[in-house]
């Protein structure tokens, strides 16, 4: 059996800048050896441990979709020690990636329903995924309508312009963008995610609604969804706890009787409520 602390070699083949303040990157990773590739398979809402010599490892929620063979990607915020040693790489340099780790986001829910995202930030990672993932021509048929509400500070704080350029243009997704702030050029919605997803009233008829974002605007968007109809089991959330292992060992990522790492991080509302608060 392989031994779990031992990271996959993973080449950095292209690091796109996402915003104005250039500290979010998104680095698509290949595998130094394609078996390694064919070993990694993770689903939405997974994450990895990625590890760059010298500095440490950090978990990072998985950005790109399964449906993506070639390539793993992340998209990391420069925050402290790893984050920055990741965003000091260059393209050609080689990291270290273990995982994929934690449950992912529940198909056998979301198959079948109609899925409403509401993202906010750079926590939108695991949810483009998702959002790739449903659009993939193999899959599109297995899901109800789309619905997408992501909201950044401002314009250039938006991650991902390019597939929401992309997604504008489909039919089978109802993308809402918006920024809290304006700015001269900006056409787009103009107000925080909660009161957009008021505005926008998504059915909860066969809904789940997967929320990820800054604790506030989670904060103000769960009343709107049960004012919605949608029930504290059809809520997803993923959360971000400190965690060292990764996979259950270590005891660090623990909430009462729950590993973070390995019972989520995607939880239903229903579970958190009854989980002690301390995340
Ligand atoms: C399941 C999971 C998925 C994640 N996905 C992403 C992702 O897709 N993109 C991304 O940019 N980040 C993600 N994070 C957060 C990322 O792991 C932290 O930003 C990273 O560990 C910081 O490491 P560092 O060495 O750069 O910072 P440190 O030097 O350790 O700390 C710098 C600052 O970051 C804060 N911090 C450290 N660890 C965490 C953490 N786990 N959560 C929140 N704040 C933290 C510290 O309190 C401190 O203020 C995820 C975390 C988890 C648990
Ligand atoms: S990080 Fe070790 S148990 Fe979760």
């Amino acid at each position: 059996m392989r031994n779990p602390y031992l990271p996959y070699t993973v080449g950095v083949r292209r690091i796109t800048v996402e915003n104005e303040a250039k500290d979010i990157k998104t680095f698509e990773l290949v595998f130094h050896d394609g078996a390694d590739r064919g070993q990694f398979v993770f689903r939405c809402g997974q994450f990895a441990e990625l590890s760059v010599l010298g500095a440490g490892e950090c978990p990072v929620g998985i950005a790109s979709s399964p449906m993506d063979t070639q390539h793993v990607q992340f998209t990391v915020k420069r925050m402290g020690v790893v984050t920055t040693a990741l965003h000091n790489l260059d393209e050609g340099a080689t990291i270290g990636v273990r995982g994929p780790y934690g449950n992912g986001f529940p198909m056998d829910l979301l198959e079948g329903s109609n899925i409403v995202i509401v993202a906010g930030g750079f926590a939108f990672t695991t949810l483009r995924s998702l959002t790739k993932y449903i659009l993939h021509p193999d899959n599109r048929d297995r899901f109800g309508a789309l619905t997408v509400i992501y909201g950044a500070r401002s314009p250039g704080e938006l991650i991902y312009r390019y597939d929401l350029d992309d997604w504008a243009n489909r039919k089978d997704i109802q993308l809402h963008v918006t920024v809290d702030s304006g700015e001269e050029g900006w056409h787009g919605l103009v107000g925080y995610v909660p009161d957009i997803l008021q505005k926008v009233a998504p059915s909860s008829e066969s809904a789940v609604a997967v929320v990820c974002g800054p604790p506030i605007m989670i904060r103000f968007s769960l009343p709107v969804l049960s004012q919605l109809g949608f029930s504290s089991n059809r809520i997803l959330n993923s959360l971000e706890m400190r965690m060292k292992c990764g996979f259950g060992k270590c005891g660090r990522c623990s909430i009462g009787h729950k590993y973070v790492c390995k019972d989520g991080p995607v939880f239903t509302l229903e579970e958190l409520q009854g989980m002690p608060q301390e995340y």
